[in-house]
């Protein structure tokens, strides 16, 4: 059984005043909702602050973190350890805003992804395509790319411990979601190439869908066979548009 999952990213966003109050306003909504996994990954500096506010009803993750597994000298960067140290449950991985500005590699990624997963975080591994990708046919080489570099890296094996998140970078904040016939193709596509490897991983990995989700596409979205929850970027700032997409997931259920 899949149990769908709905993780806000919140980007760099907020003043401490609205970080506390959109934690407090999630948290409110939380009590009604059933059946449906929810987390927040707030920036670096504001994670402990939502920790103590939401935890342990929500989830909290982040949305990076170092590929150097242990304590050293590399100044600016954040360890795995220390993440997993501060009650975070989750670790976004290789979203395209980080492959595309910050140069991260599907090979750093999966070292990433290995990282994570020894310090006993889940990671959230994002793959997508760009606009260009997919109106040249590409997007089925590109997102196998981005999960045979995990492949190869962990072993399908992990893939029963992350969670993959399928953004369309020419859906990312832009307001042009994929329609849900799109991404549940790009889905069965990531469920297929997972399984070629190992079937019964397949089946209970759980792909979340990123790009534009909003109140009013949720459902349909999720809807889709493949398709067990969301990664939500600008919605997930309003606390009511967050807990109505939370809410769509529950309403869906699991698979
Ligand atoms: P969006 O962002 O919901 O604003 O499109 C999704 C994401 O980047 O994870």
């Amino acid at each position: 059984m899949r149990t769908p999952v709905v993780i806000g990213n919140w980007k760099m966003n907020g003043t401490l005043a609205e970080v506390d109050a959109l934690a407090q306003g999630v948290l409110a909504g939380l009590a009604g909702l059933a059946g449906v996994e929810v987390g927040v990954c707030p920036s670096f500096v504001h994670i402990a602050r939502v920790r103590d506010q939401v935890g342990p009803a929500l989830g909290v993750g982040a949305q990076n973190l170092a590929v150097q597994p242990a304590a050293g000298a590399y100044t600016g960067e954040v360890a795995g350890f220390m993440l997993k140290e501060l009650g975070c449950a989750y670790v976004i991985v290789g979203h395209s805003e980080r492959r595309s500005l910050f140069g991260e590699t599907s090979v750093l990624v999966a070292e990433k992804v290995a990282v994570a997963l020894d310090a006993g975080l889940t990671p959230v591994l994002c793959v997508g395509e760009t606009l260009e990708e997919r109106e040249s046919g590409a997007t089925e080489a590109v997102v196998g790319e981005q999960l045979d570099a995990v492949l190869d890296r962990c072993g399908v094996a992990v893939f029963s411990r992350l969670i993959v998140a399928y953004e369309p970078v020419w859906a990312i904040g832009t307001g042009r979601t994929a329609s849900p016939g799109q991404a549940q193709a790009v889905h069965a596509f990531i469920r297929g190439r997972v399984a070629a490897r190992d079937a019964a991983v397949a089946q209970s990995l759980r792909i979340q869908y990123g790009g534009s989700v909003k109140p009013d596409n949720a459902v349909e979205l999720f809807s889709q066979p493949d398709i067990d929850g969301g990664l939500i970027g600008g919605a997930s700032l309003k606390a009511a548009d967050f807990l109505a997409i939370c809410g769509a997931a529950a309403q869906v259920g699991g698979r």
